[in-house]
């Protein structure tokens, strides 16, 4: 964790913008407690709320905090661990030792804190919360606050506007920490790329990618994404034998120790050589993913770095023969849509998706953008202006999902547009390609997140799978 001077700035911040709004009740934070997989003693392994890390830092099941808007006090409610649980835990630090950790000059025990917010509620004051997304903590606030599920599951929206604005801006310290956690990202990628081959099981290179993720970090970011079909975004099994002739689409990322993350995408092909046609689609993929790079500063819209993708990567296939048209408008027909069914990229933090527990929404719009239904940019996770300090994925496709390809044809959709008959014949075993890159806003553009960017044009990638 930071230096406690870390939790108590970014909290004298929170308290002040709440306090700015117009807020002057008690903020509740609730930490995550231990989720069971089978038997009360056999549970998964503790992951705190990533709100909790950025306020408190303090990396412990079944913590809670208050901070008293009005008077300024700031308490964690935590216990001592017992002497029972000394056998089996051993020795853990004690309340005041985690209060003193994360700069917070009261504590008392967790129960607590029932009679503290029921004290508050009972004399009007407003409870401020964050909306959870583990049960326990739904079921901790409902027990706390007397509220149904709903009002649970939905939190304070000044609340929720306030850490989103300060998380949203990564500071130096953060940023140190998640460009070593892109380090280690680079070090899995490079592993699972070496081992690349046909005739090699898909889970067996996983295993070894993943062992870089939990040997050096605290795990993966998300469940390894390696498959040969690209055109499914989360294909979960790796039960498959790599075949020659295929790409294979590589998408990973290790959550740090510290809990900051990366996630990043390569797409190689299975015998270290593409064939002429997986080259034409790779470098249209890669003229979009450099377009979104090119473009990516301050005050510009994601939503606009998103649309922009969407015209490289209709302009190259127009160039293959694929769509045909005005490019501008076929963007505006959401024809791009098609093939690139997801949005350019999402917040990136403590969250592998940065903050989404809090509203997909609330993250990635500014108050005056609205999501657009439509495919593709109906997924964008991020579509705000960008400030310097934003990090963000920057992961452009293009997939060829002959499920997604039939359903328009049937529908009529883009017709005349759409070469349905040059698709059916060349494309419909192609599969899929993404890149993707982590990326920091700067003050003037952006940089790249990590000491090494992974190898990305045909060439690099060729010339290191053929060693
Ligand atoms: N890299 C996985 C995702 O962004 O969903
Ligand atoms: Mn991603």
């Amino acid at each position: 964790m930071f230096s406690k001077e870390t939790y108590i700035e970014r909290r004298a911040a929170l308290a002040a913008s709440l306090r700015e709004k117009g807020e002057n009740g008690l903020v509740l934070f609730v930490g995550n407690a231990e989720a069971c997989a089978q038997l009360k003693a056999e549970c998964y392994r503790f992951r705190q709320d990533s709100s909790w890390l950025y306020y408190f830092g303090l990396d412990e099941p079944y913590l809670a905090a208050t901070i008293d808007l009005e008077s300024g006090a700031e308490t964690l409610f935590a216990d001592d661990v017992d002497e029972d649980d000394v056998i089996w835990i051993g020795p853990q630090p004690s309340a005041a030792e985690r209060a003193a950790l994360a700069g917070l000059k009261s504590f008392a025990p967790a129960r607590s804190l029932d009679a503290v917010v029921d004290k508050a509620l009972a004399a009007g004051r407003k409870v401020l919360f964050l909306p959870p997304s583990r049960n326990y903590n739904i079921l901790r606030l409902m027990e706390l606050l007397h509220i149904s599920k709903e009002e649970a599951s939905k939190g304070t929206l000044s609340l929720i506007e306030e850490v989103i604005k300060m998380r949203l801006v990564k500071t130096e310290e953060e940023i140190a920490l998640i460009d070593a956690a892109c380090d280690l990202g680079y070090e899995m990628h490079s592993v699972g790329r070496d081992l690349l081959r046909p005739g090699v099981v898909e889970g067996d290179i996983v295993d070894r990618m993943d062992f870089i993720a939990t040997s050096k970090g605290w795990g993966v970011s998300f469940a390894t994404i390696f498959t040969q079909h690209g055109e499914i975004f989360h294909n979960p099994s790796h039960d498959k034998i790599i075949e020659p002739g295929r790409m294979v689409v590589v998408d990973a990322g290790v959550e740090a120790k510290t809990h900051y993350c990366s996630d990043f995408t390569r797409t190689y092909p299975s015998g270290g050589k593409f064939t002429p046609k997986q080259k034409e689609i790779y470098e249209i993929a890669l003229a979009a993913h450099e377009k979104a790079f090119s473009m990516t500063a301050p005050g510009i819209a994601y939503r606009d770095v998103h649309l922009a993708a969407e015209a490289v990567i209709l302009s190259g296939l127009a160039s293959v023969g694929i769509v045909n048209g005005d490019i501008d408008e076929m963007v505006a027909d959401g024809i791009g849509g098609l093939f690139l069914p997801h949005g350019l990229g999402h917040n990136m933090g403590l969250d592998v998706h940065d903050m989404e527990d809090l509203g997909e929404d609330y993250v990635g719009y500014d108050p005056d953008q609205k999501r657009a239904p439509r495919l593709g940019l109906g997924s964008l996770r991020m579509a705000r202006r960008l400030k310097p300090g934003n990090v963000i994925t920057d992961e452009p496709g293009v997939y060829f999902n002959v499920g997604l390809i039939e359903k328009w044809r049937r529908e009529g959709k883009g017709s005349g547009r759409i070469n349905y008959a040059l698709l059916e014949k060349e494309y419909y075993d192609f599969g899929g390609i993404r890149i993707e890159d982590d990326v920091l806003v700067t003050p003037t553009a952006a940089r790249r997140l990590g000491s090494r960017r992974l190898p990305v044009t045909p060439s690099e990638i060729e010339d290191l799978m053929s060693r």
